[in-house]
């Protein structure tokens, strides 16, 4: 049977470790903040949202939402980017996607000012995570990487099978699991809808992450005996028994998956609380360049 890699425990560890970075900040005048925007009212980004503010006021930070109706224009979006850009107090900028379907994504991506993107979408932070350079690490992929570590997971020379290929998840935790450094130096296999034969990889991975965006995608048969397994999946399954009428469950069947890993993160408390840390760690940082 599996043992939980708890990452709402690990989560508060390094919240509190940010705490002390933020009086710091504070003390010297500066209060952290993150401009974020929801646009449109998908369910599943309200509740991500608001857990992001809910974490940005526990630590003391500030925060401001701009929340637009889902047929906002494109060029409305883009004026408000530019007057957070412009904007001194906010030092970090998350425009929740997936976006509506009108909006070019990438175009409205590239208007955030490099320096203020927080969630490490720009391409200039994608660029220079792919080349090493100091920049901004996207969320997910970062904690991913933390709650390896935190549980001394070993990455170097470890074959990891990511499942999914995904800007936001798949590419860039690939990434940064084969850069030459620690965590990383893995040997790492990206799979995806066109992948003939998953199961032949899967059973191979070491270390298993799984990104898939749908539930049951790994069974416990697909799973090698000892391995570290990272659920990055949020599904909403309808659940009559359950006052909000449905129930979290990733990517992974956890009942026969547990059985084989030595280690899997669970859904909730896994991945989602260190994707909230890694953003408010960013922001922090952010926050300190500007000292
Ligand atoms: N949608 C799903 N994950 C994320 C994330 O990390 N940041 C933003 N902005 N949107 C998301």
């Amino acid at each position: 049977m599996a043992k939980l890699i708890d990452g709402k425990q690990i989560a508060v560890k390094i919240r509190e470790e940010l705490k002390s970075r933020i009086d710091k900040l504070k003390a010297q005048g500066v209060t952290p903040g993150l401009g974020v925007v929801l646009v449109g009212e998908d369910p599943a980004s309200v509740s991500y949202v608001t857990a992001k503010e809910r974490a940005c006021a526990e630590l003391g930070m500030f925060s401001s939402e701009t929340r637009l109706p889902a047929d906002t224009g494109e060029a409305e979006l883009l004026s408000r980017i530019n007057s957070m850009n412009q904007d001194p107090k906010l030092h970090g900028i998350l425009v929740q996607l997936p976006l509506p379907r009108h909006m070019d994504e990438q175009k409205i991506i590239m208007a955030i000012d490099p320096e203020k993107d927080v969630d490490g979408f720009h391409p200039v932070n994608a660029g220079k995570m792919l080349l090493g350079q100091d920049c901004y690490l996207p969320c997910t992929p970062n904690g991913i990487l933390k709650l390896l570590e935190e549980s001394d997971v070993e990455t170097s020379g470890a074959e990891v099978v990511v499942l999914g290929r995904s800007n936001i998840v798949g590419k860039p935790v690939a990434n940064l699991l084969f850069r030459k450094a620690n965590p990383g130096n893995a040997t790492v296999t990206v799979c995806h809808t066109a992948t003939r034969n998953l199961k032949e990889h899967t059973l191979q991975a070491d270390i298993l992450i799984v990104a898939a965006g749908r539930p049951g995608t790994v069974t416990g048969d697909m799973v090698k005996e000892g391995a570290v397994v990272i659920d990055v999946g949020v599904n909403r399954i309808p659940d009559e028994s359950k006052k909000r009428g449905y129930r979290l469950e990733g990517d992974v069947d956890f009942a026969s998956v547990s059985q084989k890993a030595a280690l899997i993160t669970p859904v909730p408390g896994g991945v989602g609380p260190m994707t909230i840390t890694m953003l408010l760690l960013n922001t922090v940082a952010a926050a300190e360049k500007r000292l």
